[in-house]
């Protein structure tokens, strides 16, 4: 009796997740998707604190930057586990796959940007800091515009 329960809750628990998703299983047909969405979420995330500690209108705090920019150049090749041949779908354009030398010559020029601002975040040197930022968002948004739907 215990177990049929214990079997019928799991069953529901399992509903609910799929309830949760509610992503049309064409577009998201494995957990890859999802890990590289998760896996940029976190490098926006990274961003965004990156964005905040440089453009402060209060003291700028270098040991934050250089480690925000340390966590930052850890995130950057993650995402770019999940883009097997399988992985198609979620909000990548088919042009990923169909384009693949164009996609990760982006893929490596985010990734340099993401080193030259590291680097230029260990000499503590504001201007550097900054210049090599905006090189950093400039590569999201080429890459974002030939392979990622709005
Ligand atoms: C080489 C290409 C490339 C680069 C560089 C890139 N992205 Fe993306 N990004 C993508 C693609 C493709 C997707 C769509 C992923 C999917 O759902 O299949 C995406 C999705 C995202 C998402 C959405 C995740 C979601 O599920 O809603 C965020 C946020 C994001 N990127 C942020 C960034 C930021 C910030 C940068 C730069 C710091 C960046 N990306 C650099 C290709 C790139």
């Amino acid at each position: 009796m215990k177990f049929t329960y214990f079997l019928l809750i799991l069953a529901l628990g399992i509903t609910a997740c799929e309830r949760r998703t509610g992503q049309d299983p064409a577009l998201y047909p494995n957990e890859n998707i999802r890990d590289r969405q998760t896996a940029f979420k976190n490098i926006g995330g990274d961003m965004t604190l990156l964005s905040n500690a440089i453009n402060t209108r209060g003291a700028i705090d270098i040991n934050k930057i250089k480690q925000l920019a340390n966590e930052l150049s850890q995130h950057a090749a993650k995402p770019f586990d999940f883009f097997n041949e399988e992985d198609k779908g979620g909000k990548s354009r088919p042009e990923v796959w169909l384009q693949r030398p164009v996609f990760e010559m982006e893929r490596d020029k985010f990734i340099a940007s993401v080193e030259r601002f590291n680097a230029a975040a260990g000499t503590g040197e504001i201007e550097q800091i900054r210049a090599t930022f905006s090189s950093i968002s400039d590569s999201c948004k080429s890459c974002h515009n030939h392979f990622k739907i709005k």
